[in-house]
């Protein structure tokens, strides 16, 4: 089948490298010409495992090709999917800008030739699709097609993984033929066993929110229940385990931590927000993650002053991992945004690493940071460490060395990635989230 793909960023190069992995032909358009040269040479706009060798097989396989002109692709396409980008609006009030949205289906409908369905893959609110089909009608009234809506479930760092190996793939279309067109479409995993389920238009907008703001949920419920912990003496990780094992609860989702970050969740919730209040029907659970999320953060920057003694104020923090999470460079909403700058006004010196973040950092947080190549270098002097992303190159630390770097030994973990037993042995006075802090010595103001 002939696809054309609008919109070359996260989902839509993904999508595009995939289905033509599937074995269809896909032209990936992006308004950005210096975006496409750049592709076009092998050199992706984003950092996510595994694309870079999708891509380039389909490229020389000629099944996956780029552009700039709508004009070279969509006359000749079965399936258009839009895929740019649905920021949240810059008025601040939860809703999604869809400026991007309607200025592509705009841009196709006049390219429109035959039958040609149109699939909406950005995250977009509740009646989104049917706004697109009116549109495309309006500009061409002539054109004969359908909309549908099939949104992503991608996760960043995994999204090739998780685009050629769903859980399921959410399809909300409406006539017979473009039902059949994305059956088709989507066969090589349906032969693999992945449920694909129709739906209506709505539903499947509907079911993104849906499932975002659920997976939020449980975030924010564990951290509240990991700061609970740490007041009676509990260990959260076994809590969430003894959770886990019910099948009907499932144990993914409930690592505590500085709070959910992300090009996805933040946005998602707060959208979904807004269409229920649009729609007159309260949400209250969604509201209450949101506002945990934005706590668990404040919690974190007194979890490292009570482990400084009380207070920051002229003290060095090396802080290790920058992202929203590890296997991105992605720095969208992350944790470290809101922690570092609350650091710095209480008067910290913070001293940073990040294995892939560090250049977007630079532009997002106080100038006043200074950023290392070298993780031990980061913590060389410092009064605290403090771990905010889980890279696996954290997780092998070698702590002697990094405790005969330190000024003080202290660790704060917002990821319980060590265990307390080890970091004990090692000399480290040691907190972590929704478990008993650990203190070998006094720390002195
Ligand atoms: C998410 C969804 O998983 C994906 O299906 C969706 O379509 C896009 O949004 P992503 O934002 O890439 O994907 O990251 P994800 O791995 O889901 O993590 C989101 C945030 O939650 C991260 O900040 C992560 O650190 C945090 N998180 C996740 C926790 O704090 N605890 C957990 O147990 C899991």
């Amino acid at each position: 089948m002939k696809i054309t793909i609008i919109g070359t960023g996260y989902v839509g190069l993904v999508s595009g490298a995939g289905f033509a992995e599937f074995g269809h032909t896909v032209t990936c358009v992006d308004k950005d010409k210096k975006k496409i040269e750049l592709v076009e040479k092998g050199s992706l706009p984003i950092y996510e495992p595994g694309l870079e060798e999708i891509v380039i097989r389909n490229k020389s396989s000629g099944r996956l090709n780029f552009s700039v002109n709508l004009a070279d692709s969509v006359p000749n396409s079965d399936v258009i999917f839009i895929a740019v980008g649905t920021p949240a609006s810059r008025r601040g009030d939860g809703y999604a800008d869809l400026t991007y949205v309607f200025e592509a289906a705009k841009e196709l409908a006049h390219f429109l030739n035959g039958y040609t369905l149109v699939t909406i893959k950005s995250t977009v609110p509740v009646g989104t699709a049917r706004q697109v089909a009116r549109i495309i009608r309006e500009t061409n009234p002539l054109a004969e097609f359908d909309v549908a809506s099939n949104p992503e479930f991608l996760r960043e760092g995994e999204a090739v993984f998780d685009f050629l190996n769903p859980d399921r793939v959410v399809v909300g279309a409406e006539t017979e033929k473009a039902r059949n067109l994305l059956a088709a479409l989507y066969r090589p995993l349906e032969s693999k066993g992945v449920p694909i389920i129709f739906t209506g238009i709505e539903t499947a907008e509907l079911t993104k929110y849906a499932s975002n703001a659920f997976l939020a949920t449980k975030i924010s419920f564990i951290n509240e229940i990991a700061n609970l912990c740490e007041e009676v003496g509990a260990d959260v990780i076994d809590v969430a385990k003894g959770m886990g094992l019910d099948h009907r609860i499932g144990s993914k989702f409930l690592q505590p931590g500085p709070g959910y970050g992300g090009s996805c969740f933040p946005k998602d919730t707060k959208a979904l927000l807004r269409i229920a209040q649009e729609n007159g029907v309260a949400c209250r659970i969604v509201e209450a993650v949101v506002e945990v999320n934005a706590a668990q953060r404040a919690r974190m920057v007194r979890k490292i002053r009570q482990a400084l003694g009380g207070s920051e104020e002229g003290k060095s923090i090396a802080i290790l991992g920058l992202t929203f999470k590890p296997d991105t460079d992605d720095m969208r909403e992350a944790p470290s945004l809101t922690i570092i700058p609350a650091l710095i006004e209480h008067g910290a010196e913070v001293k940073a690493h990040d294995p892939e973040g560090i250049n977007e950092a630079k532009r997002l947080l106080p100038q006043e940071v200074k950023f290392f190549k070298d993780k031990y270098e980061a913590c060389r002097d410092a009064d605290v460490v403090v771990l905010i992303t889980d890279w696996n190159e954290y997780k092998n630390l070698d702590l002697s060395k990094l405790k005969s770097l330190m000024k003080t030994p202290i660790f704060v973990d917002l990821r319980n990635v060590f265990s307390p037993d080890v970091m004990s042995s090692a000399g480290f006075n040691y907190f972590s989230v929704g478990r008993r802090p650990i203190i070998n010595f006094k720390t002195n103001l």
